[in-house]
């Protein structure tokens, strides 16, 4: 059977900005006086910005009131914004948008499944915009990742049902929302992180159309 949809993470899959995340966290955690580090940023991949918030507060042991927390959210969305501001189609990952078109010229659909509030600002930084036939975001859903609304609602808008739909995924989170919607799962990224994928590969340079047949 052929794969009818492709459903594409953003952050850490078709663009380096899970980078960007980590080093904003990064620079929020150090003002509240401990380390992140990069393995303790694996736990916020996918996550929603104000969930990341409480584990980052979790690992270094701090309470905050709520009020604190909506700052301090906003001040790792700004720190995180001048890095977004300076992007370009520069920025899309290897053989990404190489993948993206080969996969249209299939006939396959595509859709982004994104839990970020920014996806918008950086489909249109780096051009990416076109080459989706659905847009699914942080502002479309109430419930992030592992939660697979995101991709169920991804699949509704392109009228394809889950099991002929692959998601691309950079995040445990995100795995698990695409094997909740029923979907097959590509990691991109690390097999010893990305256990539970059907497949996982390092990126898309190399990576075969064809392959997203089973
Ligand atoms: C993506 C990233 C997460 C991020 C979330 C919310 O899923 O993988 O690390 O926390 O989006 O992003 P936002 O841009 O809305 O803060
Ligand atoms: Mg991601």
């Amino acid at each position: 059977m052929k794969a009818k949809a492709c459903l594409f993470d953003l952050d850490g899959v078709l663009v380096d900005t899970a980078r960007f995340h980590y080093l904003a966290w990064k620079d929020l955690a150090q003002r509240l006086g401990f380390h992140f580090t990069e393995e303790d940023n694996e736990r916020l991949k996918g996550v929603s910005r104000m969930d990341s918030l409480e584990i980052l507060l979790e690992i270094g042991g701090i309470r905050l009131s709520q009020e604190d927390k909506i700052l301090y959210a906003t001040q790792k969305n700004s720190l995180y914004l001048t890095y977004i501001e300076t992007m370009t189609p520069e920025d899309i990952l290897p053989g990404a948008l190489e993948f993206m078109k080969a996969v249209r010229r299939e006939g396959i659909k595509t859709a982004l499944g994104s839990v970020s509030k920014n996806a918008a600002l950086i489909l249109e930084k780096t051009s990416l915009l076109p080459l989706f036939d659905a847009i699914v975001d942080g502002n479309l859903i109430s419930r992030a990742k592992p939660d697979p609304e995101v991709f169920l609602k991804g699949a509704g808008l392109l009228h394809v049902p889950p099991q002929s739909c692959i998601v691309f995924e950079d995040a445990v989170a995100g795995v698990e929302a695409a094997h909740r919607a029923g979907m097959k799962c590509v990691g991109i990224g690390s097999p010893e992180i990305l256990k539970e994928a059907d497949l996982v590969v390092p990126g898309f340079a190399g990576l075969d159309p064809g392959m997203i047949a089973w």
